[in-house]
C-alpha cells in the first residue's frame, strides 16, 4: 500500500509541537509494516537546510496558481523515510515559524500558502506531478492539510482519503473573500462544504471530505462530538461518527528512553532507578537548584512542566496552584514560550522565588530531556488535550504524572483511586479548578513519601506499553477501510 502523508510539522526538521513527533514516528513505523510512505512537507529554510546537509535530488517542477514550485526528495534525518519537500520560495523560505513571524504574528498570506500546499499534494495524488508514483491513500493531518480531500475529486478509483485531527481548535479560518482569491470552486462555499459562518474553513474540507477521520485519543474522539470540546464543529463530528476512530499516539522510544537518551550523563531504567536520582541532581545543578537533601529521609520533590505556554495547557491552574506547592518545599522547573501575558505571569513569579522556581523561556530539546528525566512529577493540567505526549515521555522516564482528566490524558494516566495498584501510573483530576489541581498533586506528594509506592507507580508507567508498532497496525486498518469506503461510495 502507497500512502501520501501530508503534514505540516516534521521531527527533526521543523517542530511546534506534537504534530512533528507524530509526523516522524508514524511514517517510520508505517514503513516498518512495509506501507510505503512518502511524507510531504513545505520547505522551510530549516527543511531546505536539511536538504542541504542530507544531499537532495529535484524530482518535479510544477507551475501552481502561477507559483514556479520544485519538489524535492530527501529523507527525515535518523531515519529512512522519504520526505518530499514542496519548495517555494515565496511562500515557505522566510525567517520564524511555519504558521508566525518573529513576532509571533501569524503569516499574513498562510491560506495562500497553505492552499499551494494543498494543490501540489492534490497534483501527486491524481499522479499529475510527473513523478512515477501514486499514492492509495493520502492521509492528512489538521487545518493545514485540510484543502487536500476537498480538492480531489469524489472519484471511485481516486486515492481514499484519511484525515487526522490532531487539535480541532486549530481550524484555519479565513474570510469570505479569501475564498475568492484562492478561487476555488463555487461548489465549496456551502455551509455542508467549506463554509463555517460566513467564513473560510480549511479544517471543515478534511472533516467534511475524508473517507476516514481519526483523532488521537478515543476520549477526544468522544469529546470533539460535544458542545464543550466541538468548537461548533460537533455537530458534524457527530454526523461523520461512523467515520471517526480515536487512535492513541505513540512515543519514539528511540528517541525518547531513559536506558539510552544522548542528552543525559546518567542513565537507568526499571532497575536502575537509583539513577534517576543522579538526573534529578544533574537538572538541579543544571538550572542553578539547590541540590542538597534536606533533613527528612525523602528528597525535596522536583515538579516539571513542559509546553506551549497557552490556554490550552492550563497554565493559568499553573500559575495558580504553583506558589503553594513552592510553600510545601518543592521545586518547580516550567520550559515552554506562548503567550506574551503568560510568560510575564510566569517571569514575575519566578522573581519571587529564586532558586526554587526555574524558569526558561523558549524552546530547549535537551532541557526537555533533562527535566523529563531529572523531575519526579509532571504536571500537566491541560484545559483540553487531544493525546499528550509529555505524559507518555514522562511515565516512560518514571516521572509521575499529576494530570487532568480529559482527552488522551485520561486515556493514558490511571489514577490509584481508580484501579488496583498494580495499575496506577500517574494522578487524575476532574473539573478544570485550581483546587481540584492543588489536590491531585498533594495527593501525589504524600505517596511521594512512601518509597515502595512510588517506586510502584513508577514502574507501572515505565512499563506501559506506549510503541507506535500496535498503533501503526490499527493506522494500516483504518486505510484499508477508506480504500473500502472510496471503492465502494464515491462517483
Ligand atoms: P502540543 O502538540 O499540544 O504542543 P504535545 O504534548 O503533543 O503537545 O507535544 C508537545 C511536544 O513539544 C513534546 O515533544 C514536548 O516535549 C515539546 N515541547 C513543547 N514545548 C517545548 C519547549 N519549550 N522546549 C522543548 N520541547 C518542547
Ligand atoms: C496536538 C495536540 C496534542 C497532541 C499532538 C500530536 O498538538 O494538542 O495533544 O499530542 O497534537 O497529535
Amino acid at each position: 500500500m502507497r500512502v501520501l502523508f501530508v503534514t505540516s510539522e516534521v521531527y527533526p526538521i521543523i517542530k511546534t509541537g506534537g504534530l512533528a513527533d507524530v509526523s516522524a514516528s508514524l511514517p517510520e513505523a508505517l514503513c516498518s509494516l512495509d506501507i510505503d510512505v512518502r511524507v510531504l512537507l513545505p520547505a522551510y529554510p530549516a527543511a531546505l537546510r536539511v536538504a542541504r546537509e542530507k544531499g537532495s535530488n529535484i524530482i518535479a517542477e510544477l507551475e501552481v496558481g502561477g507559483h514556479a514550485v520544485t519538489l524535492h526528495e530527501t529523507s527525515i534525518p535518523g531515519t529512512s523515510v522519504t520526505v518530499w519537500l514542496v519548495n517555494c520560495p515565496a511562500l515557505f523560505d522566510r525567517p520564524g515559524n511555519p504558521y508566525q513571524n518573529d513576532q509571533g504574528e501569524d503569516w499574513q498570506d498562510n491560506a495562500l500558502r497553505y492552499h499551494l500546499f494543498a494543490r501540489v499534494a492534490v497534483l501527486i495524488a491524481l499522479g499529475q506531478a510527473g513523478l512515477r508514483w501514486m499514492p492509495d491513500v493520502v492521509h492528512c493531518n489538521d487545518w493545514q492539510s485540510g484543502l487536500v480531500p476537498a480538492l480531489l475529486p469524489d472519484a471511485p478509483q481516486g486515492p481514499a482519503t484519511v484525515f487526522t485531527i490532531h487539535n480541532l481548535a486549530y481550524q484555519g479560518l479565513f474570510s469570505a473573500g479569501t475564498f475568492r482569491q484562492l478561487e476555488l470552486p463555487e461548489s465549496l462555499w456551502n455551509y455542508s462544504a467549506l463554509e463555517f459562518h460566513g467564513r473560510l474553513s480549511f479544517i471543515k474540507g478534511g472533516l467534511v471530505f475524508s473517507d476516514r477521520l481519526t483523532t488521537v485519543s478515543p476520549a477526544y474522539a468522544r469529546e470533539i462530538q460535544q458542545p464543550e470540546f466541538g468548537y461548533g464543529l460537533d455537530g458534524l463530528l457527530r454526523h461523520r461518527a461512523s467515520a471517526l476512530a480515536g487512535v492513541l499516539n505513540g512515543i519514539d522510544t528511540r528517541i525518547w528512553n531513559p536506558e539510552n537518551d544522548h542528552f543525559l550523563d546518567h542513565a537507568y531504567g526499571c532497575d536502575s532507578l537509583e539513577n534517576k536520582q543522579l538526573c534529578r541532581a544533574d537538572l538541579q545543578r543544571h538550572l542553578g537548584l539547590d541540590s542538597s537533601q534536606p533533613d527528612s529521609s525523602q528528597p525535596r520533590p522536583v515538579l516539571g512542566f513542559i509546553g506551549r505556554l497557552v490556554e490550552q495547557k492550563g497554565v493559568d491552574l499553573l500559575l495558580q496552584v504553583v506558589p503553594g506547592m513552592l510553600q510545601q518545599g518543592c521545586q518547580v522547573v516550567v520550559l515552554g514560550s506562548g503567550m506574551p501575558h503568560l510568560e510575564r505571569d510566569f517571569r514575575a513569579l519566578a522573581d519571587l522565588w529564586p532558586g526554587s522556581l526555574s524558569l526558561t523561556i523558549g524552546y530547549d530539546e535537551a532541557l526537555a530531556h533533562l527535566i523529563t528525566a531529572g523531575a519526579d512529577i509532571f504536571m500537566m493540567p491541560s484545559r483540553f488535550e487531544p493525546c499528550g505526549l509529555n505524559q507518555m515521555y514522562s511515565q516512560h522516564y518514571g516521572t509521575v504524572p499529576v494530570v487532568h482528566r480529559v482527552g488522551g490524558l485520561s486515556d493514558t494516566v490511571t489514577d490509584p483511586l481508580d484501579s488496583p495498584s498494580s495499575l496506577a501510573n500517574g494522578f487524575c483530576f476532574s473539573g478544570a479548578g485550581s483546587d481540584a489541581f492543588a489536590g491531585a498533586l498533594n495527593r501525589a506528594l504524600g505517596c511521594f513519601q512512601d518509597p515502595v509506592a512510588w517506586r510502584r507507580l513508577q514502574i507501572n508507567g515505565m512499563k506501559a506499553d506506549h510503541s507506535w508498532q500496535r498503533r501503526a497496525r490499527t493506522y494500516t486498518g483504518i486505510y484499508k477501510e477508506a480504500l473500502t469506503t472510496r471503492r465502494a461510495t464515491s462517483g
